[in-house]
């Protein structure tokens, strides 16, 4: 991402601000995994948004027309000896020089220097709630000013939810972001070339996995956007399944739900295919009707319609399609209107997708479905998970299929990111033969 495109995300939250107020982002706390093993750290994503600071220990203020700079960044110090052992820091010169920071102050001194800032501003602008040590640290600054009302300062008296300004601008993606989000889907759907190309009877999900990690990492993207579902047979019917430690038998499908990270932007595709390579008829049943349904909600995917119109098409045809083939019994509109397609369908049919895989952005407006506009990226993922029991024919046990594309708004209707990963049976199937 160029720097230019983080400036221009400053100035537009500054001028949306207005004056007199304050924002405030700390980014992400670093997590640790096992006593002093930290999980790899990643920055907080409205963070990264505005500053492209890719370090721990930072915090970013906002001050739209302070004379002295309105962009100011806490970061680490330089330490050339803490440097020897960690790796470099930008430090605070390379805030200002290669970050566009106007001012840089080190992390230390931010308890001495925040309340200066916040004093005589009107409005503080902080995404409340998510960093619950930085948010009594920040009451703990007004505090103090409070305590000094009587030497004539003033704590701001009114609290706006930064997020919420965020991210009404994270949901349409600018020409930048979609290159990178098509970069992450491109390494995404190769990803899932290779798993089916792979793929064979008695290995382990983990060595699927392990093929996935390996190109992902090979392409440049150094981490899963999220942890990597491959579930094979009734794992597939595990929607959160992540274990990832059993043996693939011959006659399963197998379900990998697994997308890149790529310049802190995710993609997010699952393909649902046999181990074998040939879907048996049933599982050839069920994996098209969820393609159908995945289709015709993609269509619905066009500027004038709304967030649920792809969701209620994947819902009609899925439950027209479990009617015909003896899963449900009944009219098609009643089961719909009592929700009786949920003992095989329990999630919705896609989420806003971004820096974070579910991405932020509201999804109703005023209480009515959100209108799809340019630039918006959503996943379409409808599924099907059938469970071994008593009341259900056995032909159907354990077939689990969800079929997922990153799919981006456009002008003229939509881009499916995702595209170069197969979905036909045709295409799987001689995808698989050939391997
Ligand atoms: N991989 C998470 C999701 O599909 O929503
Ligand atoms: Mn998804
Ligand atoms: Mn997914």
């Amino acid at each position: 991402m160029e720097s230019k495109e983080f400036q221009l995300r400053r100035k537009y939250l500054m001028e949306t601000m207005g004056e007199d107020s304050i924002a405030i982002l700390p980014t992400a706390s670093t997590y640790y995994r096992n006593r002093d093993v930290a999980f790899p750290f990643r920055a907080d994503s409205n963070f990264y948004y505005l500053t492209g600071f890719p370090e721990h220990e930072a915090v970013a203020v906002f001050i739209p027309s302070r004379d002295h700079g309105e962009y100011l960044l806490f970061c680490r110090e330089e330490d050339p000896e803490k440097e020897r052992w960690e790796g470099q820091r930008a430090g605070i010169k390379g805030a200002c020089e290669n970050y566009g920071a106007d001012d840089a102050f080190p992390i230390t001194d931010i308890d001495s220097i925040l309340p200066g800032l916040l004093e005589g501003k009107d409005r503080i602008y902080y995404a409340i709630g998510y960093y619950l040590e930085f948010d009594r640290r920040l009451v703990n600054w007004i505090n103090q000013i409070r305590r000094a009302s009587r030497a004539g300062k003033r704590a701001p008296g009114e609290l706006v939810a930064l997020d919420h300004l965020l991210h009404e601008m994270r949901l349409i993606k600018s020409a930048q972001e979609i290159k990178a989000m098509r970069e992450a889907a491109r390494i995404s759907a190769e990803a899932h070339i290779r798993a089916m190309q792979f793929c064979r009877p008695d290995i382990m999900e983990y060595q699927i996995e392990a093929e996935i990690s390996h190109h992902f990492c090979n392409q440049g993207a150094r981490s899963h956007a999220y942890p990597p579902i491959i579930g094979g047979g009734s794992n597939a019917c595990i929607l959160h399944y992540t274990d990832n430690n059993t043996r693939l038998k011959k006659n399963e499908l197998l379900l990998i739900d697994a997308g890149a990270e790529y310049d802190y932007y995710a993609g997010d595709i699952t393909r649902t295919f046999p181990v074998n390579g040939c879907f048996s008829p049933a599982q050839k049943a069920i994996y098209e009707l969820v393609l159908e349904a995945q289709v015709a909600a993609i269509n619905k995917v066009k500027l004038g319609n709304h967030w649920n119109d792809p969701h209620e098409a994947a819902v009609h045809i899925l439950t027209e399609g479990l009617v015909s083939l003896g899963l449900l019994k009944g009219q098609v509109n009643t089961l719909i209107k009592k929700g009786y397609y949920r003992q095989f369908f329990m999630h919705r049919t896609g989420h806003w997708l971004g820096m974070d895989v579910h991405d932020v952005g509201d999804y109703k407006i005023n209480d009515e479905w959100r209108v799809f506009e340019a630039g918006m990226v959503l996943t379409i993922e409808p599924g099907l998970y059938i469970p071994a029991s008593p009341d259900i024919a056995k032909k159907w046990w354990n077939i689990g299929v969800r079929i997922e594309d990153d799919i981006l708004v456009t002008k003229n209707g939509y881009e499916i990111l995702s595209a170069a990963a197969p979905k036909t049976v045709d295409e799987i199937q001689s995808l698989m033969a050939s391997s």
